[in-house]
């Protein structure tokens, strides 16, 4: 089994002593569909350092939970496995090269017209308190800061300050077209390296899952204080940034969508929420018949229009659908009995506005009580008497999942709206018995808008 030697430790310590920093969706999108050898090497670069900083403040901050929970096996699993990644990024060998190529990689950035604006403004996104995601721990010694006291590194579109970085996540390479063979080949090493972390890491909500219900059957708690749900809202909120590192590069790296004009990476430029809604009900649907073995789930009405579409990660928008549309048509089948022969239907409304895009999920499965509504946004909240088996090989994909059963299904979803500067709503309609109509609301913005794109961070 591997382990962390002392020297390891220590040098995740140092970079955990630096800020990340922001990428935003406008920087990820200006890679084109087919960049050259040189640009995906100074992106393989600028990752080379960044992912393992990141790394290495979840790793000090899974080592300092409180009470107890840094003790719990599940999570000293998932700090190994943070740890071991951090490892295998700083140890990729980097290529000799010539003088030449160097040169060209030095190469001052030319002016790629509006393209080469600074890349770091962000609009603030007021669901977002200041500093609610910020990946450093405000206990690091004398972090560099900002002339103006903001740290370095701003958080999920909610930073106000204009920060430039020094490092740059972008850079357009020049039209140099002789890139020697081994650019390519840290390349292609570069990506295997982030593949096997990628799936190394595809357990780990599930596994730190597992290790909150080891501490909370070791300390006899019922509930998890609001210093364990920010810590989950954190460090969820910074894999989703990790992963979007990753995924981004694999993708653009093995050209995965080379042949689909509207993606960069994961991106897809021209995002199809028809498309994509449609799917996540049908999804839905099944999941619903399956579990409770219903001939067929309640129906599900979308108004939408076909043609309506925004830059957006295609992934991150299924996501979202799929757990709310979950839970509502788990409330209208629970609300009405598994015997009813008609449900009333659930309504997918999806507005368009100047600069958002508002998609409301409402269903008559009979509300949530106004007590139980800060619940469910507490991680491991569910009315779902037994939770299914918490198996982390077993949910391999994230957008798999059963039913019901977690109590993870709103908080992440909130957090993927967040991500891109949205935000996502519950509103329960009281004193309509039998009839309520429950709204989930995930509020998405649309990038297309002339306003700066937010900042990403992790
Ligand atoms: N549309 C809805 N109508 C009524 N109750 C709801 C609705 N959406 C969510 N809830 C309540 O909120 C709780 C938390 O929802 P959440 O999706 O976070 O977890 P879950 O559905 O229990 O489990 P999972 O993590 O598998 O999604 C649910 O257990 C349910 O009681
Ligand atoms: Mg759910």
């Amino acid at each position: 089994m591997w382990k962390a030697s002392d020297k390891l430790m220590a040098t995740i310590k140092y970079y955990a002593s630096f800020p990340a920093t922001g990428v935003s969706l406008r920087q990820m999108v200006q890679f084109g569909e087919t960049p050259s050898p040189g640009t995906l090497f100074r992106a393989s670069q600028f990752l080379s350092e960044e992912l393992p900083i990141r790394l290495a403040h979840r790793v000090e901050e899974l080592n300092h939970l409180p009470d107890g929970l840094n003790d719990m096996p599940s999570i000293k699993k998932v700090k190994d496995w943070y740890a071991q990644s951090f490892e295998e990024i700083i140890n990729v060998p980097k290529p000799t090269l010539s003088e030449e190529v160097k040169a060209h990689l030095l190469r001052p950035m030319r002016n790629h017209g509006k393209e080469s604006k600074p890349l770091s403004e962000t609009t603030w996104n007021p669901s977002v308190r200041e500093g609610q995601y910020r990946s450093s721990p405000t206990t690091i010694s004398s972090p560099p800061t900002h002339a103006n006291g903001q740290e370095y590194g701003t958080i999920n579109g909610n930073g106000k300050a204009k920060l430039t970085s020094s490092r740059r996540y972008f850079v357009p390479s020049d039209d140099y077209t002789d890139w020697p063979p081994e650019i390519d080949a840290f390349n292609q090493r570069f990506r295997k390296t982030l593949q096997q972390i990628k799936r190394r890491h595809d357990g780990v909500v599930t596994t730190v899952a597992q290790g909150i219900l080891e501490y909370k059957r070791k300390r006899q708690r019922l509930q998890i204080d609001s210093s364990i749900q920010a810590f989950l809202d954190r460090f969820y909120m910074s894999r989703i940034g990790i992963r979007m590192l990753i995924g981004q590069h694999i993708a653009l790296t093995e050209q995965t969508h080379a042949h689909h004009p509207n993606y960069v990476g994961i991106i897809c430029t021209k995002t199809n929420i028809y498309d994509v809604a449609m799917e996540a009900i049908e999804n839905a649907r099944f999941v619903c018949e399956d579990h409770y073995g219903l001939f067929e789930a309640p129906k599900v009405q979308l108004i939408c229009k076909p043609d309506l579409n925004f830059m957006y990660v295609p992934g991150h928008l299924s996501h979202m659908l799929f757990e709310t549309l979950k839970n509502s048509l788990r409330a209208v089948v629970e609300t009405h009995g598994p015997e009813k022969e008609e449900f009333p239907v659930t309504k997918v409304i999806v507005a368009e506005g100047r600069e958002d895009i508002t998609i409301k999920i409402s269903d008559e499965g009979g509300g949530i009580p106004r007590s139980s509504i800060p619940l469910v946004w507490t991680y491991m909240y569910t009315t779902v008497d037994q939770t299914p088996m918490l198996d982390p090989d077993f949910d391999k994909s994230d957008f798999k999942a059963p039913m019901a059963g977690f109590g993870y299904g709103l908080p992440i979803s909130r957090l993927y709206a967040r991500y891109f500067g949205g935000d996502l709503k519950l509103i329960s309609m009281e004193g309509l018995a039998g009839k309520d109509e429950d709204e989930t609301i995930p509020r998405i913005d649309a990038y297309e808008c002339t306003g700066p794109a937010p900042e990403i961070e992790d």
